[in-house]
């Protein structure tokens, strides 16, 4: 069983080894994947492949605290981050008491906000209050409809240079770690050279400071579509649909329960 990392162990591991951040929604799969993460994403995505829906706009703060409670009965020993969702923290105050709520009802460790300069004075006044920050730049699933669809982040001259003022307002800003989503991987590349917390990439090439996948995706459990950057490391779809039609089958054929499965 490994430490469960602090903070400060995040921050002084930039440099020194990646970090290993996945996410979970229940207990059951936050206690499989705690041995090999170093930090447990309760992400809001969770309300495309848990709940079905087809973004991540209409999560509640309800949903979010539920499945973070979940994923920490089942991963005692982890670093948690719970995602703010959308429309919970518009302005300082409406996020510091959100994210009270978030404190109060459950152990998780930190929040995690979608935004770059233009959400560092709610980073920190969060951060000023005792509230944990990790940031999310670059693509931000949250801005889907505001956007017109998920668009790649960094294209341009004036879109990396955004990136970097982003990066270093919510590093000024006391967020201990940043989540950089979405974005073409020489400019990631620069944004974590840039700053001195780590960043964490999903989308955005390997020269960051670690790795954050929706762990739905890399198992291949959700099949409703894969982004380019995702690597499917097992095909968990297949294997469900097999072990269930075999028990469909047997069910049907009057094969189980045998005698060992019988009182
Ligand atoms: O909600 C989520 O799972 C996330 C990751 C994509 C980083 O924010």
């Amino acid at each position: 069983m490994h430490k469960k990392l602090t903070i400060s162990s995040i921050k002084n591991s930039k440099g020194v080894k990646p970090l290993v951040m996945i996410t979970a929604y229940d207990a059951l799969f936050a206690s499989l994947l705690e041995e090999s993460a170093d930090m447990i994403l309760v992400g809001d995505s969770l309300n495309m492949s848990f709940a079905g829906k087809s973004d991540t706009i209409s999560a509640t703060l309800e949903q979010m605290i539920y499945h973070t409670n979940a994923v920490c009965r089942g991963a005692k020993n982890s670093f948690v981050i719970c995602d703010m969702p959308f429309g919970t923290y518009t302005n300082a105050k409406s996020a510091l008491s959100n994210a009270i709520k978030v404190f109060q009802q459950t152990p998780a460790d930190c929040v995690k906000i979608e935004g770059g300069k233009d959400k560092a004075q709610v980073v920190k006044h969060l951060t000023d209050n005792g509230v944990a920050v990790c940031g999310h730049i670059g693509l931000l699933p949250q801005s889907v409809r505001s956007e017109g669809g998920y668009k790649v982040k960094g294209k341009t001259e004036e879109e990396k240079i955004q990136l970097l003022k982003d990066a270093k307002a919510i590093e000024k800003a006391g967020a201990f770690c940043i989540v950089i989503e979405g974005v073409k991987a020489e400019v990631a590349k620069e944004v974590a050279e840039s700053v001195g917390v780590p960043v964490i990439g999903i989308g955005a090439g390997v020269d960051v400071d670690g790795q954050v996948l929706v762990f739905s995706d890399m198992l291949g459990l959700f099949e409703a579509f894969t982004p380019k950057f995702v690597k499917k490391y097992m095909d968990g779809a297949s294997l469900v649909r097999e072990a269930v039609g075999n028990y469909a089958n047997e069910v049907l054929n009057k094969e189980f329960p045998k005698e060992e499965h019988t009182y």
